[in-house]
């Protein structure tokens, strides 16, 4: 049997890492006051494809969708967001506060072809603002995403913000786009020359080479925004400065998702290779709207937990490591293991033992195979004399330590 494709199993050697990255997240969530949800990975097929939009690469060729036993259409949620929205509409939470804060961890799925920092099941940890259209929660989630970088161990990234206007002053801009491209078309690639009529905008996200020649003289949005929207970028921008957060303006960052307004936001990288982004999102105003709840703004982000991971891993993280592995020669010396391993974890201390190994060379190579930081050998000496033979697994050290004091010692270095 084998995994299908672009899917990983996580064992137990990479777990330290693992949770430094979700750890990190959790401490940066709490001090920026975001609060957990746990939303379904299933839901129906509607929600991703009213949410994202139908025609983005998402919903039209990456979404695990099938049928129930009811017939209904179900998918296996390729993202974050649009699952918080519907949670938090069918809640009724626009009702209760007025700025609802949301954090999230876990998997999504999405049929790409799988490479280097790219999985069809994949984790991410996200955020979500709901009830604020202030420029300082664009801000405030860059920030956060800004502090989790740092804390996970990340030091080589930047931070790409654009703002794509919205349905006042856009419709104008694609018009203009849509002109300058139509003058193009034959250059384009087969899948800009589908979207140019459907999704003009996600022309300047294609990366065929000559689709991004045509999109340098390409017109910008930055010159097209709305009196509104050109102050709230101006307001995001002048609250990174305070914040003291670098930033590149790109003009072309559109995003892949359709639900974004004002303000998108990718910060990448150059160590994934082509997957340069580990995190990004942006603002999406008329969500919560579409799915039927009273008109809420919204800012939010996500990142790629195994992109982190990818881009951190040269880096230490402290080991989780076994305290007591015990070694055990004869049947009463293994007697009094099995109640010295029961004493050690009642009072808080990690501790293992395998019954059926009887060589003592084959449980000391167990305890160094499981990073135990000391090995506990007991054999007739020590069981006559009430003590046992504690060895430190990092210095080699040795010593006598009574049956009584174990704990102690082990808790004390
Ligand atoms: P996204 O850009 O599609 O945005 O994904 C966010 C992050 O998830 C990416 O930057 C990347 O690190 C990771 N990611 C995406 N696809 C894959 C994949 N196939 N394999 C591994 N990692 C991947 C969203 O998902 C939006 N929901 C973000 C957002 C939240 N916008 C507003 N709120």
């Amino acid at each position: 049997m084998t995994k299908a494709p672009g899917i990983e199993d996580i064992f137990p050697d990479k777990m330290d890492r693992w949770n430094h990255v979700i750890n990190s997240a959790r401490n940066a969530f709490g001090r920026f006051n975001i609060r957990e949800i746990i939303v379904p990975v299933i839901e129906f097929t509607d929600v991703f494809a009213r949410g994202i939009g139908d025609d983005t690469d998402i919903v039209s060729k990456e979404m695990f969708t099938f049928e129930d036993r009811g017939g209904r259409s179900l998918t296996l949620r390729p993202e974050g967001t649009a699952g918080v929205v519907r949670a938090y509409c069918e809640n009724g939470e626009y009702n209760r506060l007025a700025i609802s804060k949301f954090f999230y961890i876990g998997p999504m799925f999405r049929a790409e072809k799988p490479q280097k920092g790219r999985l069809r099941q994949f984790n991410q940890l996200g955020a979500e603002i709901f009830g604020s259209d202030d420029p300082f929660h664009d801000a405030e989630i860059i920030t956060l995403i800004d502090a989790i970088a740092k804390d996970t161990g990340i030091s080589d990234y930047s931070v790409l913000i654009n703002s794509i206007g919205c349905s006042d002053c856009r419709p104008a801009y694609i018009e203009e786009l849509k002109k300058y491209y139509d003058a193009h078309s034959s250059e384009l690639c087969e899948d800009c020359k589908r979207r140019l009529s459907k999704n003009t905008l996600r022309l300047l996200d294609c990366k065929n080479e000559g689709c991004r020649a045509l999109r340098e003289k390409s017109p910008r949005i930055t010159g097209h925004l709305c009196g509104s929207c050109a102050d709230h970028y101006t307001s995001v921008k002048n609250h990174l400065d305070t914040a003291g957060i670098r930033y590149t303006e790109d003009p072309f960052l559109v995003r892949g998702l359709d639900y974004y307004c004002k303000t998108t936001f990718e910060f990448v990288t150059n160590a994934l290779g082509g997957q340069n982004a580990f995190a990004a999102g942006g603002r999406y105003n008329k969500l919560v709207e579409t799915f039927g709840g009273k008109p809420t703004p919204a800012v939010g982000f996500a990142a790629g937990i195994e992109r982190i991971l990818l881009i951190t891993e040269s880096q230490q993280v402290k080991e989780t490591r076994l305290d007591a592995y015990f070694v055990h020669a004869g049947e009463s010396a293994r007697d009094k293991c099995f109640s010295l391993v029961r004493s050690l974890r009642n009072q808080g201390l990690s501790a293992d033992i395998d019954p059926s190994s009887t060589g003592m060379k084959s449980q000391m190579k167990k305890a160094e195979r499981d990073r135990s930081r000391f090995a506990i050998i007991i054999g007739d000496t020590e069981l006559q004399g009430g003590f046992a033979m504690v060895k430190n697994m990092d210095t080699g050290d040795q010593a006598q330590i009574p049956f009584d004091a174990l704990a102690e010692a082990i808790a004390r270095s």
